[in-house]
């Protein structure tokens, strides 16, 4: 174990916290604890408000351990987030850079997704010590099994769909839902199994949706099965949600209504899961700074928490989980 005096720990005496892109619920969670993990190791932390946006604009706070109580049960984050296109240039890295030498921040951890962590690659290869978080509802970062805040998303979608499922069967109505994602199907796939889905449309498929077969499977579940809903959860990178219910109700002339979930699925209180991995998460940063070791992202795999280099990290990619797939194909059919 480091103890305080020796070179390691003299090296990160100032760390800064930000999260950057989309929010995720348990975003907070991962604050909270890199700031008390911090503080527990005699670090001082800045708060970095509004992500990369707020770094470049030195929008820089004093972070205690009482700044972050009461926020472990809230979605969002405190730090607010943003999109930040300048910190894709070169000059807005190199601003970046001279920005946390100048407030003396040693080491800086990003909580967000892969577009994140690249800013954070740029800034330590100009000398910064950074700790990558995942924070993203998408599950789409190649490295990690989990990502902060995808479980509660699931489950915001899943309570969503459920009472899709009602006004949809009371109406005979074709229900297409869809769900976030970018262009992984994860949400998607996941909220299809837990809402028993008739039909489940990912962009991982590779192809365009095939109507007929979709008309097909309709017309069975209505006829044959005697069903009177038909549940089709899409995942965002497929298509057109809304063109898709109406050419079915074209060519079926059954009612059908699409239903696009959007941001309700980033909100909420975040779940157990997002809180405890998130608050695992934020603990393991310090850890590893404490322990001089820099440049890195954390992950959740095979069921223990690791961490990767960073370009090590983003190049890994990640597929949709075909064993689920399987599930899902076969448990729909009736
Ligand atoms: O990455 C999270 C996410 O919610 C995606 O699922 C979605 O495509 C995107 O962000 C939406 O971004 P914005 O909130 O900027 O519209």
């Amino acid at each position: 174990m480091l103890d305080k005096f020796n070179d390691n720990f003299k090296e990160v005496r100032t760390i800064g916290v930000l999260t950057s892109g989309g929010d995720a619920p348990g975003m907070n969670a991962a604050i909270r604890a890199v700031v008390r993990t911090a503080i527990a190791r005699g670090m001082e932390v800045r708060g970095i408000r509004r992500g990369y946006h707020g770094l470049l604009q030195e929008d820089i706070i004093e972070l205690g351990s009482k700044d972050v109580s009461d926020i472990i049960q809230h979605g969002g984050t405190v730090l607010m987030t943003a999109r930040c296109k300048t910190m894709m240039t070169a000059e807005g890295q190199q601003k970046a850079a001279a920005i946390c030498k100048k407030y003396g921040i040693d080491a800086l951890v990003v909580i967000g997704g892969d577009g994140s962590f690249a800013g954070a690659l740029q800034l330590s290869k100009l000398g910064i010590k950074v700790i990558c978080i995942p924070g993203t509802i998408d599950l789409d970062i190649g490295c990690t099994d989990y990502t902060i805040g995808f479980d509660t998303a699931v489950n915001t979608a899943m309570e969503a769909i459920d009472k899709i499922r009602d006004t949809s069967t009371s109406h005979e109505r074709v229900s297409v839902i869809e769900v976030m994602g970018r262009s992984a199907g994860h949400i998607a796939l996941w909220s299809g199994i837990a809402n028993g889905a008739e039909t489940i449309l990912l962009p991982e498929d590779g192809k365009e949706v095939d109507i007929d077969d979709l008309v097909d499977q309709i017309y069975h579940t209505r006829k044959r099965s005697k069903k009177r809903n038909f549940i089709i959860v899409v995942a965002e990178g497929v298509g057109n949600s809304a063109e898709l219910a109406a050419k079915i109700e074209e060519l079926t002339g059954i009612e059908s209504r699409a239903t696009i979930l959007g941001h309700m699925q980033r909100g909420g209180s975040p779940t157990a899961t997002d809180r405890v991995h998130a608050s695992a998460m934020g603990y393991y940063a310090i850890e590893l700074l404490e322990q001089g070791t820099f440049n890195r992202v954390i992950a959740f795999k095979d069921g223990n928490y690791v961490d990767y280099d960073i370009e090590e990290a983003l190049a890994m990619t990640k597929t949709i989980d075909p064993f689920k797939v399987k599930v899902a194909k076969t448990v729909s059919k009736k």
